[in-house]
């Protein structure tokens, strides 16, 4: 896959050294890209540049997202290294959910990486993406954007603003070319969520976790890095301001839908 200037088009990924970041890593060094990865977890990055699928083609960046000095540098010495940036795909997260009890010093840890992080990254990458042909960000926002959940005010929110921010981008960087759009993720089995089935696994939460979806089942990461994908390549050439949700229907479910629907008997 090569820009105009016969380059390897170039694309940086935070978050990526785990789950859905390291799928979309992989997904964009198998179609050609160098790829560019960022992460504060620098031993999880290393392991990823060492065993990942295309592993020749990624490149490993430690790197705090909220530093947006420490990303500015980043993001010069990637396009300087390979000619350019011409996707950018925001996945680095802080998943802290904190409800009534949330403290100011929790407010601005999450508000810090998951949304000013992803403002520090576009900011940084921006000159470089406005020179690209077909260049495309993508921002991972969530379900939980979208939906109330129990004590949850930080988490959700920072991901609700992913949404506006996104659109308020793909608004400011069309004069220069650059689509933005966001992806909404349902429940995909990622080390935070085999976190969170620590105790029985996946054999023991999937059915639990699996009804809140119309597929009755978790996604994958690779499934999200996929739709990511799309949203990046010249297929979605005229989709831009969107949210997409990967979710397997989780959105588009009623509460009925968790209940056993041949009894159910009630209309609205
Ligand atoms: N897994 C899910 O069910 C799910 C659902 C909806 C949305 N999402 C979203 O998808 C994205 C990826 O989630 P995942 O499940 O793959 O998580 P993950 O924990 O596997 O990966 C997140 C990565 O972000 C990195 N990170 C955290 N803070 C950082 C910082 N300040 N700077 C740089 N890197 C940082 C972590 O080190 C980690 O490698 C997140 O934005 C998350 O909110 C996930």
């Amino acid at each position: 896959m090569e820009n105009a200037d016969q380059r390897p088009r170039v694309a940086l990924v935070t978050g990526a050294a785990s789950g859905i970041g390291r799928a979309t890593a992989e997904l964009f060094a198998a179609r050609g890209f160098t790829v560019a990865a960022l992460d504060i977890a620098e031993d999880r990055l290393q392991q990823v540049a060492a065993e990942a699928s295309g592993s020749e083609r990624i490149h490993p960046i430690p790197v705090d997202v909220s530093d947006r000095d420490r990303v500015g540098f980043a993001v010069e010495q990637v396009a300087a290294t390979h000619g350019g940036v011409d996707v950018v795909v925001n996945c680095a997260a802080n998943f802290l959910a904190r409800g009534i009890d949330v403290s100011p010093e929790e407010w601005d840890a999450v508000l810090r990486v998951n949304v000013r992080g992803i403002s520090n990254v576009v900011q940084a990458a921006h000159p470089h993406l406005a020179r690209a042909a077909g260049a495309a960000v993508v921002n991972v926002a969530s379900i939980s954007a979208h939906i109330a959940q129990p004590q949850r005010w930080t988490y959700n929110t920072t991901k609700a603003a992913i949404v506006g921010l996104t659109r308020c981008m793909a608004m400011d960087l069309s004069a220069d070319g650059i689509r933005v759009n966001s992806v909404s993720p349902g429940w995909i089995w990622t080390p935070e969520v085999a976190a969170a089935a620590a105790d029985g696994g996946r054999e023991r939460w999937e059915p639990v976790w699996g009804r809140f979806h119309l597929l009755r089942r978790l996604g994958e990461a690779a499934e999200v890095a996929a739709a990511i994908g799309f949203l990046c390549s010249s297929e979605a050439s005229f989709i831009t301001g969107v949210d997409l949700p990967v979710d397997g229907g989780y959105l588009a479910m009623g509460p009925e839908g968790l209940g056993d629907t041949s009894s159910f008997a009630g209309s609205a």
